[in-house]
């Protein structure tokens, strides 16, 4: 499975415009986690690509939630490893996390949530003037962007990563394809 494969079957199946800028701002962090990490970064990145693809196919049923998608995966070319990566990431489960991939997966998937949310807070709504430290200020306010686990974020540690390093990583890397974000 290439790149372009993967995008149109996310394409494909998503339609929720925002939940596939989701999952290309997850790509993109885990491509620059990959490349700082030493590790695949096209398998790192297809698999931060995939990993919601079937939210609306399982329409927020938890307990199918990223069961059907490591299995569509599959049926797409990924490997055992992005599969697994990808049904570990809903918790519901009970899956636990075991390699690096997937331990870097959970801790993205939330990152994207957070900067997302601090981008647009400002007048602009752009990524281009956001800084780390803004992003990180706004990390320890639990008010802003309830939703977003900080728990599952901090678990950077578990990828050996400094919270300041990881949400400065995940700002770069989401920078890099602002317009694709349309932020
Ligand atoms: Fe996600």
């Amino acid at each position: 499975m290439n790149r372009k494969e993967a995008l149109n079957s996310v394409k494909a199946n998503v339609e929720d415009k925002n939940l596939v800028k989701h999952m290309l701002a997850t790509e993109a962090i885990m491509r620059a986690l990959a490349k700082r990490l030493g590790e695949d970064g096209e398998e790192w990145g297809l698999t931060g690509l995939l990993h919601d693809i079937d939210v609306e196919l399982t329409a927020g049923d938890m307990s199918s939630h990223s069961k059907l998608g490591a299995d569509l995966v599959k049926e797409l070319g990924a490997s055992e490893t992005m599969a697994h990566a990808i049904l570990s990431h809903n918790e519901a489960h009970g899956i636990p996390r075991e390699t690096k991939l997937d331990k870097a997966l959970f801790c993205v998937d939330p990152l994207t949530g957070l900067i997302t949310a601090a981008a647009l807070v400002r007048p602009d709504k752009k990524l281009a003037g956001l800084e780390a430290k803004s992003i990180i200020k706004k990390f320890k306010q639990k008010s802003f962007a309830a939703g977003v686990s900080r728990e599952q974020i901090s678990l950077c540690s578990e990828i050996e990563l400094e919270l300041g390093e990881f949400i400065e990583l995940g700002l770069r890397a989401m920078q890099g394809i602002a317009d694709d974000l349309g932020l």
